[in-house]
């Protein structure tokens, strides 16, 4: 676009309705606050200066917008309430100089795209309107701004729901609360707008009547998406936006070539990234900074977050959290993998298996029933059944490390710190306590006594009994 553009973001509100401690628009969507997904809208415009206009719950929500979005200038709403206020004060942030269009966003109303707004945008600069906004026709208007149009279907204005007559409440066209407008026109619009109105609020909706009297054109751009332009004002919307937002992410993946079962029940958050002939299953949900790679199968009914998984690995069933899972190795089922976990290529972690920062190499498996937990672990070992690696002494952690090729037996406790050599043994049901050389075998379970007849005499006529007679 040649055309200068500004945005403004209006999150100032207190978002009453949440009844929350958390302001309105630092809730999630897709994993992240509603504020960041219109803070990236609002760069995809590529416009000269984002400004958002903050008050209520000051530091939290302009300290999420300068986290999100460092280039962002944060402007203090003073007491004066109302949306017109709030882009009033948005404009004095504005370069003196500055011209061009300026582009109204709601903290609030996530789902807003990119192309719609290039269409609001490009529109309003071809007709030099003074005001271009963004309507659309609801069933149940309840809430919304209508708009007012003439005889000759011309927009004359616009009427918030709190000072509508019943006429004007039947009018099913209604407010998205998205303009562009020309600086200069919606300055001077803005200067004469008061707050006599049901809320005492300064409205940017009475800008219209007022860029019309100044002799510059006021139209509609009409969208037949509602969710474009959906709010969120309580939980429930929150909730609908969120599964709406889901979809939109879920369907973006499909038509890159991502499988997925069902995209009812697999959730997606905005910043993962996955690559074409990838499957995920039911009940999948993947969260964070995720990445997958290729060929990879992802459920059902598991959990990563913040993961980043190679090419045509395997997690069934588990939960993982700031791991990472090589190429071609298998996770799960019920496998709970916790921060700081590598798993090397074509390793595993299998059935009922916790991992906590453990660095499994290459080809090594931990596959069922064990605890591994501050543990380095070489390539191709095994570490049998039910095992755990003990690094807590009850006051303070410890790490050890099993070299590659290592054979522990069924059931052991590795108390920690110790160190297994390579190619070493450990027999069933040890406890090591001390290092272990390389290629050495470590037992110290008592040698086994069998007492013959026992059941017979001790318990005689029992199931067992009768069972070793015969
Ligand atoms: C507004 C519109 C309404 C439209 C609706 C669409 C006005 C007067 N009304 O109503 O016509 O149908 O949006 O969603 O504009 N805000 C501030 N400072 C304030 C008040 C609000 O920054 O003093 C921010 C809020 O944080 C929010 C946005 O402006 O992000 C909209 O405010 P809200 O109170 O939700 O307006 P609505 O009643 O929804
Ligand atoms: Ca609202």
């Amino acid at each position: 676009m040649t055309e200068q553009l500004a945005v403004v973001i209006l999150a100032a509100g207190q978002g009453t309705r949440m009844k929350s401690a958390t302001p309105k628009v630092l809730h999630r969507i897709g994993g992240r606050p509603l504020i960041s997904h219109v803070l990236d809208t609002a760069a995809g415009l590529r416009p000269e200066r984002v400004v958002a206009v903050v008050r209520h719950e000051r530091e939290l929500v302009a300290g999420a917008i300068e986290d999100h979005a460092p280039g962002t200038v944060i402007v203090d709403q003073d007491e004066t309430p109302g949306t017109g206020r709030a882009v009033e004060q948005a404009l004095a942030a504005l370069p003196g100089d500055f011209e061009g269009s300026v582009v109204v966003l709601s903290g609030d109303v996530p789902l807003i795209d990119i192309p719609t707004l290039e269409r609001l945008v490009r529109g309003h600069v071809e007709a030099e309107r003074g005001m271009t906004l963004l309507s659309a026709v609801f069933d149940n208007p309840t809430g919304l701004g209508r708009i007012l149009r003439d005889a000759d279907g011309a927009v004359r204005g616009i009427v918030e729901e709190k000072d509508a007559d019943e006429a004007q409440r039947r009018i099913t066209e209604i407010n998205g609360g998205i303009y562009v407008f020309a600086r200069r026109a919606l300055e001077q619009a803005l200067a004469g707008i008061g707050t006599d109105n049901a809320q005492g609020e300064k409205y940017l909706t009475d800008a219209v009547e007022l860029i019309l009297h100044s002799g510059l054109a006021v139209d509609a751009i009409t969208t037949d998406d509602p969710w474009l332009i959906a709010g969120v004002n309580d939980r429930t919307q929150l909730a609908e936006a969120g599964r709406e937002f889901n979809r939109r992410i879920v369907l973006g993946h499909q038509r890159a070539g991502v499988t997925v079962q069902d995209p009812a029940t697999t959730w997606i958050d905005a910043d993962v990234s996955i690559e074409p002939d990838t499957e995920i299953l039911p009940g999948t949900l993947l969260h964070g900074a995720t990445s997958i790679a290729g060929g990879a199968v992802i459920g059902p009914d598991t959990t990563l977050v913040d993961c980043e998984v190679g090419e045509g690995a395997r997690i069934r069933r588990s939960e993982v959290t700031l791991a990472v899972i090589a190429a071609g190795a298998e996770v799960g089922p019920f496998a709970y993998i916790r921060p700081g976990t590598e798993l090397g290529e074509a390793g595993k972690i299998g059935a009922f298996v916790e991992a906590k920062n453990a660095k499994i190499g290459a080809g090594s498996k931990v596959p069922h029933l064990s605890y591994v937990g501050d543990a380095t672990i070489g390539a191709g070992s095994n570490v049998g059944a039910g095992t755990i690696v003990a690094n807590y002494d009850g006051v303070e952690k410890h790490q050890s490390t099993i070299g590659d090729a290592v054979r522990i037996g069924s059931k052991n406790v590795l108390v920690s710190p110790v160190t297994i050599g390579d190619g070493a043994y450990t027999a069933a049901g040890a406890v090591v306590r001390k290092d272990v050389p390389a290629g050495a075998l470590a037992l110290n379970v008592a040698p086994q006594r069998n007492i013959e007849g026992w059941v017979a005499d001790n318990r005689p006529g029992t199931s067992s009994a009768r069972a070793a007679e015969q």
